[in-house]
């Protein structure tokens, strides 16, 4: 018999709730190979997944990628510190940004004006407290970039978009309108199933980096992840 309390709708809990969310499930640490960051992270997936599942009062909720910082993230987080000069001074946008890694990099290396986006609601409370623990300010939205436009902004970052098919066959045509309308774009990705052939969408590739992560994510703890640009063409 059906759960009443089930239903197919998420709950919608209020940015309070979940940020005392993510503080519950998480905790404030160090991140691997990028110096000065603090995150709230979780130690394994499970645990957090079923926690989101049954806090929205649904079957198959997304897995919380807002409670790890993914391969991809470390890389384009670490190439960002090392080349402050690519975000310093400009306006950024971090599309996908989970826990706001690489938002808060940006931010830390002298960018004017940094925005967040994402689709998953807690990622919300996550960048708002990762951000926080930081001392840095990352504007958010939830806004569903693939369905418009991307913003005019001097540089967009994606990190570790490529996971899934649906997902990935939306971001090259959304990197390449940024592109188009003057953005810089830098992309990392550890090898993900979905990152199309390299040179075939224009990928230069700027650095590649053993990164070090965790088996509840990966099948490895270390990961070989790159960062590409996508110049104009
Ligand atoms: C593997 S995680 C990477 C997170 C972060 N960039 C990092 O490297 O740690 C992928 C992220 O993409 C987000 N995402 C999926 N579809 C999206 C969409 N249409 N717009 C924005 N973010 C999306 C997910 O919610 C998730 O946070």
């Amino acid at each position: 018999m059906r759960d009443p309390d089930r239903s197919d709708e998420p709950r919608r809990l209020p940015l309070s709730k979940r940020r005392a969310f993510v503080q519950r499930h998480t905790r404030l640490r160090d991140v691997d190979g990028v110096p000065g960051v603090r995150l709230h992270l979780a130690d394994a997936v499970e645990p957090v997944w079923h926690a989101v599942e049954e806090a929205l009062g649904i079957d198959g909720a997304p897995i919380p990628f807002w409670a790890f910082a993914w391969a991809g993230g470390l890389a384009l987080a670490r190439y960002v510190q090392e080349h402050p000069d690519e975000v310093a001074g400009r306006t950024v946008l971090d599309f996908a940004t989970g826990s706001g890694l690489v938002a808060i990099v940006a931010a830390q290396a002298g960018a004017d004006h940094v925005a967040a986006v994402d689709v998953d609601p807690f990622a919300e409370a996550a960048v708002a407290l990762n951000a926080r623990a930081n001392h840095v300010h990352v504007a958010y939205s939830t806004r569903d970039l693939l369905d418009e436009p991307p913003p005019a902004v001097d540089v967009l970052l994606a990190a570790d978009t490529w996971y899934e098919g649906p997902l990935a066959e939306r971001v090259l045509p959304l990197l390449r309108a940024a592109v188009a309308q003057g953005s810089r774009v830098l992309v990392g990705d550890p090898g993900r199933k979905y990152l199309p052939p390299p040179a075939d969408a224009g990928f230069v590739e700027l650095a590649a980096w053993p990164v070090h992560t965790t088996t509840t994510l990966e099948d490895r703890e270390i990961v070989e992840a790159r960062v590409f640009a996508l110049p104009p063409r």
